[in-house]
């Protein structure tokens, strides 16, 4: 008897153990899906996609190097540091920054006063931003960054996202989100060459708090994997996609009706229903009509893959193809400005007389390739160098942090905003556009002194450069024409 009651006792506490199992499980379940659908980080800054701003301004914004003779296309545009010092003077709660270098203090700009000031300059407003109580966070891959450890004594958060060990590249994203209202996105970054040396280009969207909240978002994306060393594979409500390609966002942008959306690289670091930038440059490329003008500092179709432990090199078609469609398919006239320098990879040129040999006795079929450099040297190392990475067509633009190689889509983490205006939608009187002015761009560096051709570069550059690809480059021309 006693025997048969302490079994019952035992199973009656045993399943009291497992009601009570039971419901901590609940309570955890539930406990995850509220903190997933709420922003647990930090300030909300009171805007919701609800309540969001989407009647946007745009200005372009460029750092052209003192020394060389080019001029601003418009009187719209607006010098970089001019664009982002004034991010800064409007911050009011909090300003987010993600940049693939971070030496605007650099000790080698000593040899240089004037120009390095602007570095400097920048790197002292940001130190103080907490005495405005203008909360700074910075994502970076940058383990050992003297600058960054400087801003975090000054009340910054700085997180540290390990690409190495996610993605085995870097993190090449630069853009800024100031107040969840006002984006920065473009070639340059928190480098004092990108405020002095280098061509830059980029745009900022100001009261634009739609398409902020999911530029955020991709922030947002980064600050949560602070020193992981794998993505996780259910996404927090708070990092997936508001926009894409195939919902982009619709914006009233200076006065016209516009799609944008942004999208992303590599493919681990796109969360659900986040494009990819190979799709969204493959979209922009498949819509234009007429043109297509792109402007990189490098062209290489190729990427790494390693295989049962074997490295390879495999050629990689992505933006290759698209561009091979475009060209002969569909007869858009293709411009690539590509910058010559010192890490000008040898086979550039024969991916690129590839294309142009590819419009061999065909009408209306029109690709021009020319290398744009200051330094008839080609040996210095940024100086004046074309940092641009945008491609502008008839009817849209797209703008990234990366270069069109294979291996900064596969690695390299990066971020791209694609604009397209709405058809129709703009007055004739409301002045150039966005697309307007980036063409005017690309045609000033295309038409300037420091834009040589392909000719050129490989007869007058054959002994700085590979002498041998460029002879067979040349061998191969001789025998197309
Ligand atoms: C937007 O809505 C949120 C909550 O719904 C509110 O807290 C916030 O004040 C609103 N912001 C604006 C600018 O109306
Ligand atoms: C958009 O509007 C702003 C402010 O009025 C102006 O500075 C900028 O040049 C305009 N952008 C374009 C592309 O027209
Ligand atoms: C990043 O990840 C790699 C590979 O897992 C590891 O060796 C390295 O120590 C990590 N770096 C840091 C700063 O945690
Ligand atoms: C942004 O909006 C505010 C308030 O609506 C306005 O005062 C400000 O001039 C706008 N800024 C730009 C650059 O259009
Ligand atoms: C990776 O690819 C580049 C060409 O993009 C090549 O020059 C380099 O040697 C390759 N590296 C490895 C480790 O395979």
């Amino acid at each position: 008897m006693a025997e048969q009651k302490t079994q019952e006792n035992v199973m009656k506490s045993q399943q009291k153990c497992i009601a009570v199992f039971g419901l901590l499980c609940c309570f955890a379940v539930l406990i995850a899906l509220i903190f997933s659908s709420v922003d647990v980080w930090g300030e909300d800054e009171g805007i919701t996609e609800e309540n969001c701003s989407s009647k946007c301004r745009i200005v372009l914004v460029e750092n052209i190097p003192e020394e060389m003779d080019l001029s601003p296309v418009d009187e719209g545009t607006l010098p970089l540091t001019v664009g982002l010092h004034g991010l800064l003077d409007m911050a009011k709660r909090s300003v987010e920054i993600v940049s693939p270098r971070w030496t605007l203090t650099s000790r080698e700009q000593q040899t240089d006063h004037f120009s390095a000031s602007e570095g400097q300059r920048l790197f002292e407003r940001l130190l103080g931003l907490k005495s405005r109580r203008v909360k700074l966070k910075v994502a970076t891959s940058l383990t050992d960054s003297a600058e960054l450890t400087t801003l975090a004594a000054h009340g910054a958060e700085v997180r540290y996202v390990n690409t190495t060990a996610l993605t085995k590249g870097h993190l090449h994203s630069s853009f800024w989100v100031v107040d969840r209202r006002h984006i920065y996105i473009g070639s340059a970054s928190m480098d004092w060459r990108s405020l002095a040396k280098m061509k830059e280009l980029g745009v900022i969207l100001y009261n634009c708090s739609c398409l902020a909240l999911d530029l955020h978002r991709v922030f947002s994306f980064y600050w949560q994997l602070h020193y992981k060393d794998y993505i996780p594979s259910i996404w927090s409500k708070r990092v997936t996609a508001l926009y894409s390609r195939d919902d982009p966002l619709l914006v009233h942008l200076n006065d016209s009706d516009t799609n944008v959306y942004m999208s992303t690289s590599p493919d681990l670091f796109c969360p659900k229903g986040r494009t990819r930038d190979v799709e969204a440059i493959h979209r922009v490329i498949q819509e234009a009509e007429r043109f297509i003008y792109v402007s990189v500092t490098d062209y290489l179709p190729l990427v790494n893959r390693s295989s049962r432990g074997l490295h390879v090199t495999r050629y990689w078609s992505a933006i290759d193809e698209g561009l091979r469609e475009a060209l002969v398919l569909r007869r858009v006239s293709v411009r690539l400005l590509v910058s010559l320098w010192e890490r000008t990879h040898p086979y550039t040129f024969n991916f690129v007389s590839s294309l142009t040999t590819l419009c061999l006795q065909l009408m209306d079929c029109n690709l021009e390739v020319k290398f744009f450099s200051a330094d008839e040297g080609y040996h210095r190392h940024d100086e004046g160098l074309n940092h641009n990475k945008y491609m502008v067509t008839d009817n849209a633009l797209y703008i990234g942090n990366l270069d069109w190689v294979g291996n900064d889509f596969a690695f390299n983490a990066g971020t791209g905003l694609v604009i397209k205006p709405i058809r129709g939608q703009r007055h004739l009187d409301s002045g150039p556009s966005v697309l307007d002015q980036m063409k005017a761009a690309f045609e000033r560096d295309w038409f300037s002194q420091y834009a040589k051709s392909l000719q050129e570069v490989t007869t007058q550059t054959g002994r700085a450069l590979k002498t041998a690809t460029l002879s067979r480059v040349e061998r191969e021309r001789q025998t197309a024409a």
